[in-house]
């Protein structure tokens, strides 16, 4: 899909469909609206007074051949209250009128923003919810969803003086959904498409044709650095794991200067190991390597934007498997830090695999840590699919990255990590356990045992077990990996 930016006026735009938005409120007719009502003839205004068309939210009012413009179509979009409306508001709007033309055979679209919101953002929002829109998971079916496929969208409403502005928001943008894209296309790919080899082999082109320093880890070497937490989570599968690390070093970093590691999770299948899941839904846990894929795609958007900050991307990757080798309930681990842990429960392996992640950060260089992991299932019982669960050992860095999300529409909110909860952990015969020995606040407890290895340095976690993956289709995205968490992390990054 080719997306560009438009001055010529609206009015001449020859596209299937041009496509803007209308707020809720007493008259809901006004300013580019206004003018579109006038061009039309009056057209709007009946349909807001016959109360078709209210400006609710996502509501859409699609007419055909409307007179006075050049556009086969005109579809409005409901953007809710003009007091509440922002950029995240803006994205959907895009994302789900792209959704909807698509399902109609649309083939051009051209999205008029509204007087006052032609700038820098909205031509990189509207880019972000287009591009993320169009994504299907369609890739092993052999025959596609012929035709239905928008070939190119167009942002319009801006001047020749708003040009640049316009162009520069949607280069970003266009960059930003690229790499959600391909977090996505990973998170979706199966276990036998993407076993821990073939990851780092796609995460090592990635990074190579981005002008990334990138380096894999083999068994070997995961060996000689005592990783020990992750070795033991690989040694029940027949599929050797992979130590991923991505680093982006600008020149115009700082001494000084914050040094963030990024830490995700990546068990391209976890079965449970020994303590084996249920069958029902087993499936789905191929994206439980969704915390990697989201950092791979950072770093493949940081390539791109440049910010003035190093970053090291690691990502432990392994299956979890109940192999003839695997670890057992009660086995006794070493991980890279020199704690032992006590494994309990051989299904509570992201967080063995994240102990080696985040103690290597470090040793790299990592200032600053933030991991993402589908961890646990405690947080989907917490939050649903709505929010991120957000852990983190340093108020001020916690709430920087909270200020990100916020931004970029990516809901998270902040889950309680006492001291308390310590307790809940230690272990009787080892240092630590990796389950609690009491009940509840599962994710906490989760979270609690990485912070174990992250020593004195500013840490966060993001718990995205319930929102990495849509069970289903929403107006703006399709059903599947969503990708979460890498708007937030590549604002993050670029605030520094
Ligand atoms: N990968 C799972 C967590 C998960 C659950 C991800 C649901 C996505 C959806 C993780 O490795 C796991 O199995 N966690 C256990 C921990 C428990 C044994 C303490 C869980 O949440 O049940
Ligand atoms: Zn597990
Ligand atoms: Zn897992």
């Amino acid at each position: 899909m080719q997306i560009t930016l438009e001055t010529k006026p609206y009015a001449a735009l020859e596209t299937d469909a041009l496509v803007s938005y209308v707020f809720e409120q007493s008259d809901s007719v006004q300013g580019r609206i206004s003018e579109i009502d006038q061009a039309t003839g009056g057209l709007v205004r009946r349909l807001a007074q016959s109360g078709e068309l209210t400006g609710k939210n996502l509501e859409f009012t699609l007419i055909h051949a409307p007179v006075g413009l050049k556009a086969v179509r005109l579809l409005l979009v409901g953007a809710g209250k003009r007091e509440q409306f922002n950029s995240a508001t803006l994205r959907k709007i895009a994302g789900a009128a792209l959704r909807y033309l698509k399902a109609r055979s649309v083939k051009s679209v051209a999205f008029l923003v509204r007087e006052g919101d032609a700038n820098e953002e909205s031509a990189q929002v509207v880019t972000e919810g287009a591009l993320a829109a169009d994504f299907e998971s369609d890739k092993y079916k052999t025959e596609k969803k012929n035709g239905k496929n928008i070939e190119s969208v167009s942002v319009a409403g801006y001047s020749d003086a708003e040009r640049a502005a316009g162009e520069k928001g949607l280069s970003k943008g266009r960059v930003i959904a690229e790499s959600q894209n391909f977090a996505r296309d990973l998170i979706n790919e199966p276990s036998n498409k993407l076993t821990p080899t073939i990851l780092a082999q796609k995460a090592e082109a990635m990074a190579k044709s981005a002008g990334l320093y990138v380096e894999i880890l083999d068994e070997k070497k995961i060996s000689e650095l005592k990783m020990g937490a992750l070795l033991s989570v690989a040694q029940g599968s027949v599929e050797p794991p992979r130590m991923i690390v991505i680093t982006y070093n600008p020149p115009s970093a700082k001494p000084g200067v914050p040094v963030i590691g990024l830490i995700g999770k990546a068990v391209t299948f976890d079965t449970g190991g020994i303590s084996i899941k249920p069958s029902e839904g087993m499936e789905k846990m191929k994206y439980d390597m969704a915390g990697g894929a989201t950092m791979i795609g950072v770093m493949r958007a940081l390539a791109a934007l440049k910010p003035n900050v190093k970053v090291i991307c690691v990502v432990p990757s392994t299956e979890n498997m109940p192999g003839g080798r695997a670890q057992k309930p009660g086995d006794i681990q070493t991980a890279m830090s020199g704690k032992t842990i006590e494994v309990l429960n051989t299904d509570a392996e992201g967080r063995l695999i994240l102990a080696d992640g985040v103690y290597y950060a470090k040793q790299l260089g990592a200032t600053h840590l933030i991991d993402a992991a589908t961890l646990t299932g405690a947080i989907v019982v917490a939050l649903a699919g709505v929010n991120v669960g957000v852990f983190g050992s340093d108020q001020p860095f916690t709430d920087k990255l909270l200020a990100s999300a916020k931004a970029t529409g990516e809901k998270m909110w902040q889950m309680p990590m006492d001291d308390e909860y310590r307790e809940f952990i230690k272990g009787t015969v080892a240092d630590i356990q990796n389950i609690s020995s009491g009940k509840g606040a599962g994710a906490t407890i989760g979270a609690m045992f990485i912070k174990e290895f992250t020593g004195d340095s500013p840490w966060i976690h993001l718990d995205i077990a319930g929102t990495a993956w849509n069970d289903d289709a929403k107006a703006w995205l399709a059903k599947g990996p969503t990708g979460v968490g890498l708007r937030t992390l590549v604002h993050l990054v670029m605030s520094y």
